[in-house]
């Protein structure tokens, strides 16, 4: 049937630390509503009721049919319009299940409280994907979505397994976020088969800005990291490296160039922009012209450069609303 609705609500799962979501963007509407889209709260690994997880996504199919949206979901950007079918499956699997990292952004939620949030000790979510295919709810893997957030993935204990099984049964679109400090081999064969995309987000021109921000000295590693993996790509555009753009810290016309250089110099072709969230959530919806520009000249930037550039949705509400109120 035609109607108005996302791939979340149809073929979503978001495995959090201590809930099962549709999907991770409910935040996008504002954070007093993005509880709506919880399906299992309280979860902590272990087994799920599928018959209520698939009435609950039935109920919210039946919503969208009739033009009715969660506050949540309503002016999400994943709506669009399509032919839905009605079969229940999950091929759109988003892994935030875990906060261990080896890294310590201070922008990260993880920074309020580093110790415990690196020993916190996560579910295994690989018994779990194993028996989701041993049950025939993972399908359609060729026009999946797989996003690993967390925490950082590499150092997840189950990493290279979930890989594996993902990678068996026809993946070809995982997208992992990762500090890029521990070289992965299973992102290596990943990225040499075109199956996975990943995004090093650097967040600086220089090892100053970079020691700052992360708070480790990892700098020469990462970018090590970046060019091996830029080595073994399938595709120029399968290793992105990212700027988010911290208003105060790295957000100087000098830091931005110098990043751009490092990323032509090391043979990147594909980079991502993002802008911090909490300075996001703060200054929405007045943004100040200064960084409305800094957003506008790095997108016209990465076109002279001839890199592909995505930009995050916060971003773009900048440079969308910026240009409402031009000064
Ligand atoms: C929480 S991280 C986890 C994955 C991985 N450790 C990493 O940083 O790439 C997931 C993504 O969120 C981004 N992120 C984290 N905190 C952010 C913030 N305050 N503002 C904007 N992006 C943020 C990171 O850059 C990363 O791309
Ligand atoms: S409409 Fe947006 S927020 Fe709602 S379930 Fe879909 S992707 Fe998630
Ligand atoms: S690398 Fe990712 S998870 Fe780790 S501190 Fe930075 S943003 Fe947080």
């Amino acid at each position: 049937m035609h109607y108005k609705s996302c791939q979340w609500v149809n073929r979503g799962i978001e495995f959090r630390t201590d809930e099962i979501r549709i999907c991770c963007y409910g935040y996008l509407q504002g954070r007093e509503t993005e509880y709506q889209t919880t399906l299992f709260s309280d979860y902590h690994g272990g087994k799920i009721d599928w018959d209520k997880f698939f009435e609950i996504k039935h109920q919210l199919k039946q919503m969208h049919k009739e033009g009715k949206y969660l506050d949540a979901c309503k002016n999400c950007i994943y709506l669009y319009e399509n032919d839905w079918d009605d079969d229940d499956y999950i091929n759109h699997l988003t892994f935030n299940h875990w906060t261990k990292c080896n890294c310590a952004c201070t922008y990260c939620y993880t920074n309020n409280d580093k110790k415990a949030y690196n020993q916190f000790k996560e579910y295994k979510i690989y018994p779990i994907i194993k028996d989701m295919f041993k049950k025939g709810l993972i399908k359609n893997l060729e026009s999946s979505c797989l996003c690993f957030g967390g925490g950082e993935p590499t150092i997840l204990d189950d990493f290279d397994k979930l890989i594996d099984i993902f990678l068996k049964h026809g993946s070809k679109n995982i997208r992992i976020n990762t500090s890029g400090i521990k070289y992965s081999k299973s992102i290596e064969k990943s990225l040499k088969l075109g199956a996975m995309s990943i995004v090093i987000s650097l967040d600086a021109g220089c090892r100053e800005t970079y020691e700052k921000i992360k708070q480790v000295k990892c700098y020469d590693k990462v970018w090590d990291n970046i060019r091996k993996y830029i080595k073994c790509q399938k595709e120029p555009n399968l290793v992105k490296v990212k700027f988010i753009l911290i208003p105060k810290v790295n957000d100087s016309y000098e830091e931005i160039n110098k990043w751009f250089d490092e990323v032509v110099k090391n043979g990147v072709k594909a980079v991502s922009l993002s802008v911090e969230q909490d300075w996001f959530n703060t200054n929405q919806p007045n943004f100040p012209d200064d960084i409305y520009e800094k957003i506008s000249y790095m997108e016209q930037k990465a076109k002279e450069l001839n890199l592909d550039m995505e930009i995050y949705c916060e971003a773009l509400a900048v440079l969308r609303d910026g240009k409402k109120n031009p000064s």
